[in-house]
């Protein structure tokens, strides 16, 4: 098989393959913070982030969202779609956390009325700016009618992931997506995982995600694992993954 590196992430490789319409992701054991600022390699990072996204996006396929995921080759390596990625990450916030809370000098932990739903401007060289929709469809990013389906897709998998966490005793706080055009219609791409979501333990209220490497609150690993662990009991056998 013919593989050339089309784009290395913070945390995830996309590869070609020899069907043009497929791409190869490779799950890496490598975190970062303050936008790549800060780089560590976290042995076991990519397989457990690999094993979590692929159960999250089984179980939404099975919901009706559709995915990018084709098939699971190793344990770190997917098969995807290849779409034209949207150069936006979608923010969904729940409650007051991060950014929000500084930038509002909101109070952490606040549960917030109505999901709220941010742009940012996938681009390095510009630090990802945030962008709100009158400037993205400018820009000519997204058209008014994909950003309607972003957010109704968004909204529609945050309800089915807060039932899922719930029901694993999590709350899910906040989480980015990235969506994908592919065939006329627009999908969900990227990954999630504990690197793109906050999710706080119902009974502790401690961080089951990436707070604990940003602010040096516990071993990355070992806390993802628990998500996992909780993961594949709920759901493991029923995705069928
Ligand atoms: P924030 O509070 O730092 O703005 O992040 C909100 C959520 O979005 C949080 O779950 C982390 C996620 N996120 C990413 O996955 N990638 C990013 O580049 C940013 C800024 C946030």
């Amino acid at each position: 098989m013919s593989e050339t590196l089309l784009y290395s992430g913070k945390a995830k490789d996309l590869f070609s393959t020899d069907d043009p319409e497929v791409l190869k992701m490779i799950y890496k054991d490598q975190a970062t913070a303050l936008n790549g600022k800060r780089k560590e390699q976290i042995t076991g990072k990519g397989e457990v982030n690999y094993e979590i996204s692929k159960l999250i996006f089984a179980y939404l396929s099975q919901q009706g969202i559709e995915t990018h995921l084709i098939k699971n080759v190793s344990e770190t390596e997917q098969l995807v779609k290849k779409v034209t990625i949207i150069p936006l990450e979608v923010v969904l916030r729940n409650v007051v956390a991060g950014s929000f809370a500084r930038k509002f000098g909101q109070p952490l932990g606040q549960r917030l009325e109505q999901p709220i739903i941010e742009y940012y401007y996938k681009n390095d060289a510009l630090d990802d700016p945030a962008i709100n929709i009158s400037q993205a469809t400018a820009l000519k990013l997204v058209t008014p009618t994909e950003v309607a389906t972003i957010e109704a897709m968004t909204k529609q998998i945050n309800t089915l992931l807060i039932k899922l966490f719930n029901e694993i005793g999590i709350d899910l706080i906040d989480f980015k997506l990235e969506f994908g055009r592919y065939q006329g219609r627009l999908i969900l791409a990227d990954e999630f995982s504990p690197d793109n979501c906050r999710l706080w333990d119902q009974k502790t209220h401690s961080s089951l995600d990436k707070d604990v490497f940003r602010q040096n609150k516990g071993d990355l690993v070992t806390v993802y694992e628990t998500v996992l662990q909780r993961l594949t009991k709920m759901i493991g056998g029923s995705t069928n993954v």
